[in-house]
């Protein structure tokens, strides 16, 4: 079983597959209690390797009859800009991982749409799809129930890159990030959005991620990553990790 520890709550999985099974209690056990608080729960889902098995296990016959899938609204915390068929696709990801293999209301599913002419304007209808669906007033935040987030390397989260303008950006809710580094481009929720969150659950699993989670631990770069942004005013950050990582 993992352990918690300090304040920072820190999960401490043995491996991979002890990690999906914790991060995946602990969506259905909060799933359960927002539902029965709100009829629905809004996730932001991480794109990226990290989540695969988690939303696999959501589908697994161990939890897909657990989920009250009519109740949950699937939102992406970014994706890169390619069609959804590719590969590279943050949705082609779940899709496959998770919502082909479960019964979910297709009104449930809102996933950031390349299909646009560019990612400014992917971004804005992105920003509208919020709105509409968290029924919005001038100014207000979305409040997702859960937002899930991996980790780069190089301690973005979400397409948050280190030093990138989109960070200081306040009255976003989604927006484009292009630039000759950026292949390919992508299309991002904004920092103060991740902020509103109720719940964020970091996902760091792996060697090779080691690294970056001691820096990030430690406060590097004096506390300038993107992932050490990540500070919910009302919310809670839950970061899951195994061994291999920490
Ligand atoms: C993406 C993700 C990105 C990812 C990290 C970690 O679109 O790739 O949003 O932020 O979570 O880069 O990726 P891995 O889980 O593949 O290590």
């Amino acid at each position: 079983m993992s352990k918690e520890t300090s304040k920072l709550r820190l999960r401490l999985a043995k491996n991979y597959e002890e990690l999906c099974q914790d991060v995946v209690r602990n969506i259905l056990a909060l799933s359960e209690k927002i539902i029965a608080l709100r009829g629905r729960f809004a996730i932001a889902l991480s794109g990226g390797s990290t989540p695969k098995g988690i939303y696999a296990l959501m589908a697994s016959p161990d939890y897909r009859n657990r989920f009250q899938w009519e109740k949950i609204h699937f939102f992406w915390g970014d994706e890169r800009w390619v069609s959804p068929e590719d590969v590279k696709s943050n949705y082609r990801m779940v899709a496959e991982a998770l919502l082909t293999r479960v019964d979910i209301p297709p009104g449930n599913i809102h996933p950031i749409r390349t299909d646009h002419e560019n990612p400014e304007i992917s971004a804005a209808f992105y920003e509208k799809e919020l709105v509409s669906s968290f029924n919005l007033k001038n100014g207000e935040w979305p409040h997702f129930d859960l937002i899930l987030l991996g980790l780069g390397n190089d301690g973005h989260v979400a397409s948050l890159f280190p030093g990138s303008p989109e960070l200081l950006l306040t009255n976003r809710l989604a927006v484009p990030v292009v630039g000759e580094k950026i292949e390919p481009s992508r299309v991002t929720v904004t920092l103060p959005l991740i902020n509103q969150a109720e719940f964020i659950f970091l996902l760091i699993s792996g060697r090779e991620k080691a690294e970056i989670l001691k820096a990030v631990l430690e406060g590097a770069g004096n506390n300038s990553l993107p992932v050490q942004k990540v500070n919910p005013q009302d919310g809670e950050v839950l970061w899951f990790t195994d061994q291999s990582a920490a």
